[in-house]
């Protein structure tokens, strides 16, 4: 790869890099029993360790990112959630198929500081097994709250990971967090420009750590579920000398694996792919190339470097070594849709505007509206939508409560479920969804999290 520094890192002895990484394999996670999930969750506002030093964070339990909740179809999940920030915040589950009302995954709720809210949800037997995560989703405040730490892993454990070949590897979370801090480890707020283009940090961690060390086994194989929890930052993987085995995107896992060179993660996204320690002994860096969201045709400084995420050692044979199976999961394509809709993402300014300070974006023109409903669909109907990017700026579109496909457009058509699709600027994409089990008010938008708060989200109401 050009321009990509190559130098091997190795730090420490073999046994404490694994001992190291191995404790990392399954953060905090209790499983869940006789169906049962419950968690204390609390919001603070603390000194935390983050990249090597102390910053001043927000963090679900004093972590960062918060605990792994795991849970499997059918299960009934309860979480006592108690916000001791000093401001308003919520819990959204992205990505989950649960009801959009209630004390479920409602994101109009909003607890208030050192208020307690047990949110409460039966995740449907029918549920896929696949990697969702959890953050605050109070309009207005999401990209502070989020970019500040508050980010959690949600894995519902399915069908995908019954198959022996899956199920027989170690397995890792990555959670890819930036973060913006001054020299005492206090967050600096974003500028308008900032906000506009929508705030990035450069202190880069995978959970919580800078270039955390990961153990690979000759022959063996390693699973690794990544999340974008960074509020905006796009991240474009590329494991050195190793392609990526992809099996699961946002909302389940693939009908087959799909050999990939490079993944594209935009905000909210996430991926499964399985490693093979099928190089020479040694480290091996997973990058994050650079990528320019704007298309202004010029790559703005700091993402024109490529950035180191983390590393894989070669530690040891496996014991056993096999091929991965030609078929995962089953992903049924969706019918015909008997509606379609178009949802135009633009940036206005606001009258008045001084520096960008009122800049605002919108989906057909208007900006978020809690009392308005844009967009009524019927339970068990399937729609078509398309979205048509008139901007500048790329925009990743995210959908609650119910996955959808792609379907075309300006995207190649996949085959699987997802919650979060990229429209780069200038083009289109055209999704199918399919409204099913839940009525309800329910929220779409842009997860570069600023351009949600700054008005790119709208609501759709599913009826009987
Ligand atoms: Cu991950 Cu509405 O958000
Ligand atoms: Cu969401
Ligand atoms: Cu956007």
């Amino acid at each position: 790869m050009p321009g990509i520094n190559r130098r091997r890192f190795l730090t420490g002895s073999a046994s404490l890099l694994a001992a190291q990484a191995f404790s990392s394999l399954h953060p905090a996670e209790a499983a869940g029993s006789e169906g049962l999930v419950e968690w204390d969750l609390e919001a603070t506002h603390d000194w935390v360790g983050v990249g090597g030093g102390k910053a001043y964070l927000y963090a679900f339990n004093r972590q960062v990112p918060g605990p792994t909740i795991q849970a499997r179809p059918g299960d009934h999940v309860r979480i006592r959630f108690l916000n001791s920030l000093s401001e308003p915040t919520n819990l959204h589950f992205h990505g989950l198929h649960i009801p959009p009302v209630g004390n479920a995954d409602n994101s109009f709720l909003q607890v208030r500081p050192g208020e307690r809210l047990t949110y409460e949800f039966d995740l449907p037997a029918s549920h896929q097994g696949g990697t969702f995560w959890y953050h605050p989703h109070v309009h207005g405040s999401t990209a502070r709250q989020v970019s500040r730490g508050l980010a959690g892993l949600f894995v519902v454990r399915g069908e995908l990971d019954q198959i022996p070949e899956i199920e027989g590897a170690p397995e890792i979370g990555l959670v890819l967090q930036d973060f913006a801090l001054g020299t005492t480890g206090v967050p600096l707020d974003p500028n308008p420009m900032e906000r506009r283009t929508g705030r990035e940090g450069s202190l880069i961690t995978v959970n919580g750590q800078v270039n955390p060390q990961f153990p690979l086994e000759r022959d063996g194989w390693l699973r690794l579920r990544i999340a974008n929890a960074s509020s905006s930052r796009f991240y474009r993987l590329r494991m050195e000398e190793h392609p990526f085995h992809l099996i699961a995107v946002d909302g389940g896992g693939l009908p087959a694996p799909e050999e990939r060179e490079e993944i594209l993660l935009t905000p909210g996204e996430r991926v499964e792919v399985m490693l093979r320690g099928s190089r020479p002994e040694g480290s091996y860096r997973l990058w994050s190339l650079p990528y320019d969201r704007e298309a202004s045709g010029m790559m703005r400084g700091p993402i024109s470097q490529a950035l180191g995420l983390a590393t894989f050692t070669y530690l040891g044979q496996a014991e056993r070594t096999w091929d991965l199976p030609s078929q995962l999961v089953g992903v049924d394509p969706l019918r015909e849709a008997s509606i379609r809709r178009s949802f135009y993402l633009g940036q206005g300014m606001g009258t008045g505007m001084v520096m960008g300070a009122t800049m605002n974006f919108t989906i057909n023109g208007l900006s978020f509206n809690p009392d308005r409903t844009d967009t009524r669909a019927s339970l068990d109907s399937v729609e078509e939508w398309e979205s048509i990017n008139t901007t500048t700026m790329d925009h990743p579109m995210h959908i609650h409560t119910n996955p959808f496909q792609v379907v075309g457009s300006d995207a190649l058509p996949i085959r699987a479920w997802k919650d979060v699709a990229l429209v780069p600027a200038y083009s289109r994409l055209r999704i199918r969804t399919a409204f099913r089990d839940f009525t309800g008010r329910t929220m779409y938008h842009c997860h570069i999290l600023d351009h949600e708060d700054l008005g790119m989200m709208g609501i759709a109401e599913i009826v009987n």
